[in-house]
């Protein structure tokens, strides 16, 4: 499973990719408006700092503007990958973009049919929201598994990006839903690695360590 980092902060980004946990990066509108930065200026910082794939989405809502916006975003760096709304214009978006060798990632997926036309569009990622679907008392896991069922049924190559994760269930549910990628929050990523039992044990083992006068 892949894991994409979900913000524009480029400091946290620098942080966590330094560990070489995280594959590439996600942002969308609020995501840059949390940043306080130009956007295309962060964009291109971002795909300087990660190899991997930087979504960075694009702001029209009519296929033609779409494209024009697109184009302008895939050519700030190699690795962006064009972010799309899941509306029948972005779709068409994505069908021309496709065809045009750019990556993209259709994005605000709430449904399998959703999901279904996304891959029909040749989106090279489709992002179901878990966490808003959970926010309105839908279970948003169930979604993921729909998805990986359908396209495993038809052989479809778009990869499932499960996004608007809020917590490490969410990280663990998906992985085991079968996920090609997740992408999370700073926060929820850093919060994979901490089990109070491993700070308890480590403490222990660094305590009789020390008593044992052990250095190596
Ligand atoms: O990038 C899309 C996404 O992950 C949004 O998450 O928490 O705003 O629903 P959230």
């Amino acid at each position: 499973m892949q894991f994409f980092i979900d913000t524009a902060d480029t400091d946290a980004i620098r942080e966590l990719y330094a560990t070489g946990l995280a594959d590439g990066v996600t942002t969308n509108p609020s995501l840059i408006k949390k940043s306080g930065r130009d956007f295309k200026e962060v964009i291109a910082e971002i795909c300087a700092i990660v190899d991997g794939p930087v979504s960075a989405e694009v702001v029209a809502t009519e296929a033609d503007a779409m494209l024009r916006e697109g184009r302008a975003l895939a050519a700030l760096a190699r690795n962006v990958v064009v972010k799309l709304p899941l509306t029948l214009e972005g779709l068409k978006a994505c069908r021309q973009l496709t065809a045009e060798g750019v990556a993209t990632n259709v994005t605000l997926c709430f449904s399998a049919n959703q999901a279904l036309l996304a891959a029909k569009a040749g989106a090279t990622y489709v992002s179901p929201f878990i966490g808003r679907l959970d926010d309105i008392h839908i279970e948003g896991m169930e979604l993921i598994r729909e998805i990986r069922l359908i396209y495993d049924n038809y052989g479809f190559e778009t990869q499932i990006l499960a996004a608007s994760i809020r917590n490490p269930l969410h990280v663990k549910d998906s992985a085991m839903a079968g996920a090609d990628v997740m992408t999370a929050p700073p926060d929820v990523i850093r919060a994979l690695a901490v089990h109070p039992l491993t700070d308890k044990g480590l403490a222990a083992f660094l305590k009789d360590a020390a008593a044992a006068g052990i250095s190596v």
